[in-house]
């Protein structure tokens, strides 16, 4: 199948990667061209617009940082919309805005071309892996038609209904449990520190009498070893999608107060100069504000 990839950030190269191993042509295009080496090593076309990316592409996929980002790349005048053939489709898997993904429906729409909404699951190590899951919304017929592309990156996909900001909203409002349950995690490690326990004990009773799960597990143990570079997600990536959580309670008269503290939690964070980190960096907000520094001396 013919696919243009636009983004070529921690999740785009990985994914790029795959989808040609598992055989398709692919071109693609990114802002920073250098980070287009890799894909061209594996035999991508590179391009140099959006436009071009999606010229003549059956699936065009964007996976860029953020609404702003996916809003330059697609209405730009030598964007995916101008350049996307009638009946193609645009399968856009960032993680952005209700509004956002509205707009981007009813322009492709507008236009002739398809549009799925298709956010994944998974860090850039299961990018790599071909591990991520996606959730997609859009007509059945252009989520069957992107089906190629989802099972290159990864192994599975919930089809959660016709309208694509349906997996907008689901995708934020799980980005709010994980935030929030890292957030959990923060402070715990910072107070159990604080009375002189091991954060490793804390882990022990955590992960097998309290909740069992891979995700506090995994973010447990990065935590309390403080390993938060190089980042998977970063933690202004983690802002923006509580930001997002937040509009999309605001628009539909939902409450979150929880997302509103863990919201102020990653903006003292970015504030501090640590947006670039992993968004388990909310540890070192919570042992910062404990007065505790680090647990390795690295402060
Ligand atoms: N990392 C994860 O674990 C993860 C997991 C699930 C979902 N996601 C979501 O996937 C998306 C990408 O995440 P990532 O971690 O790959 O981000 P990233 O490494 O920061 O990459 C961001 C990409 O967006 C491009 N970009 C940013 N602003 C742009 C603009 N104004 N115009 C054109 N291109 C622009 C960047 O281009 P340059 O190279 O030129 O800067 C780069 O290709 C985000 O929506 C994120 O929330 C990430």
């Amino acid at each position: 199948m013919k696919v243009g990839f636009v983004g070529q950030g921690k999740m785009g190269v990985p994914m790029t990667l795959n989808l040609i191993w598992d055989g398709h042509e692919v071109t693609v295009f990114n802002r920073t061209r250098e980070k287009t080496q890799a894909a061209a090593e594996e035999g991508a076309r590179v391009v140099e617009s959006p436009a071009q990316a999606a010229d003549g592409a059956d699936v065009v996929v964007t996976i860029l940082s953020d609404d702003a980002a996916v809003e330059a790349v697609v209405f730009a005048e030598d964007g995916v919309l101008g350049g996307l053939g009638k009946g193609a489709v645009h399968a856009s898997m960032s993680t952005i805005g209700v509004a956002t993904t509205r707009r981007l429906a009813e322009a492709h729409q507008a236009a002739g071309q398809g549009f799925v909404a298709a956010p994944v699951f998974g860090r850039p190590e299961a990018a790599e892996a071909s591990k991520l899951w996606v959730v997609a919304a859009g007509p059945a017929d252009m989520v069957e038609r992107c089906q190629p592309v989802f099972a290159a990156v990864g192994y599975g996909v919930s089809k959660v209904g016709e309208d694509a900001t349906r997996a907008a909203v689901l995708k934020l409002a799980s980005n709010f449990v994980l935030a929030s349950a890292i957030e959990a995690l923060a402070e715990a490690i910072a107070l159990v520190r604080k009375h002189g326990i091991d954060p490793r004990e804390l882990l022990d009773v955590v992960n097998t009498r309290v909740i069992r799960s891979p995700f506090y597990e995994n973010y447990g143990t990065i935590i309390t070893d403080e390993r938060y570079e190089p980042a998977g997600f970063s933690l202004e990536l983690g802002l923006k999608d509580v930001t997002l959580a937040l509009r999309a309670a605001e628009e539909s008269g939902a409450s979150l107060p929880l997302a509103a503290l863990v919201r102020d939690r990653f903006q003292t964070a970015v504030s501090r100069g640590w947006g670039e980190i992993d968004w388990a960096g909310l540890g070192r907000v919570s042992s910062d504000a404990a007065g505790l520094g680090s647990a390795r001396g690295a402060d």
